[in-house]
């Protein structure tokens, strides 16, 4: 049975007085029954991984570099994410396609790497809303998903993450028809390339726009396995309210 899990991506949010936070969550979840995990800036690593030393809640990265180490001014390495108490990292976030051109091809070598480190890839999928209205979706979700997830994916080295780029901190969120369609479709795609064992054990999440409001719904969706959550992971109040919904899923 696959462990759900609610995950937060801070984005480029998070300096000390964010630690609160992080406290006072992980007071409310002294255990749980889903997977937790925050994936604050780089800088913030180490000392969240501290504050979260005795908790269930796990910590990752946003992105990394496709080498372990070297001349790269700038980047993080999947082994220093490790170093600082990382689980996990986030891999091909919408943002990073956009903003960095960074192709699915890149994706996958950043997700071998994470893997070899002895990190969890959470490889984000997702259509632009001029994609969806031409009714390409599927066509895309399957070019992005059969690019960025390296052979040798596990229930255990894998997260998928499917986030309609057009949901990403909009208040727009896809019908809930629209949720299970793409999630079945990436389900049939993973069992397709990697058996029926692994397929059915790689988690698949929902990200853009989950709210403790919307969250019940999205949750009690077939094939959605936990939620990637950008603004509403910043505030003790609000991620708790979406992982209390998870673990009620
Ligand atoms: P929002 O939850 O702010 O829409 O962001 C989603 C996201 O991009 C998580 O990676």
């Amino acid at each position: 049975m696959r462990k759900k899990l609610a995950a937060g991506n801070w984005k480029m949010n998070g300096t000390s007085n964010a630690m609160t936070e992080v406290t006072d969550l992980a007071a409310r979840f002294p255990e749980s029954n889903v997977d937790i995990l925050i994936c604050p800036p780089a800088t913030a690593l180490s000392q969240l991984s501290g504050i979260l030393e005795q908790s269930p809640i796990a910590t990752g990265g946003q992105d990394c570099h496709v080498a372990l180490s070297g001349a790269h001014t700038g980047d993080i390495s999947a082994e220093m994410l490790k170093d600082v108490g990382a689980g996990y990292v986030i891999l091909g976030h919408s943002e990073r396609r956009d903003s960095y051109n960074e192709v699915s091809e890149t994706v996958r070598a950043k997700a071998r790497t994470a893997i070899s480190a002895g990190l969890t890839a959470i490889v984000c999928l997702g259509e632009s809303h001029v994609q969806r209205e031409a009714n390409n979706t599927l066509d895309i979700i399957g070019g992005q998903l059969a690019g960025s997830v390296p052979d040798g994916a596990t229930g255990a080295n894998l997260v998928v993450a499917y986030e309609p780029v057009w949901a990403i901190g909009t208040g727009l969120v896809p019908s809930l028809e629209q949720i299970a369609e793409v999630h079945a479709f990436i389900r049939t795609r993973l069992i397709r390339r990697f058996g029926e064992v692994t397929g059915i054990d790689i988690r698949i999440l929902y990200g853009g726009s989950v709210k403790a409001a919307n969250a019940t719904g999205i949750f009690a969706v077939a094939d959605v396995d936990g939620a990637l959550v950008g603004g509403a992971s910043l505030k003790a109040d609000d991620f708790a309210g979406i992982i209390n919904a998870l673990q009620q899923a």
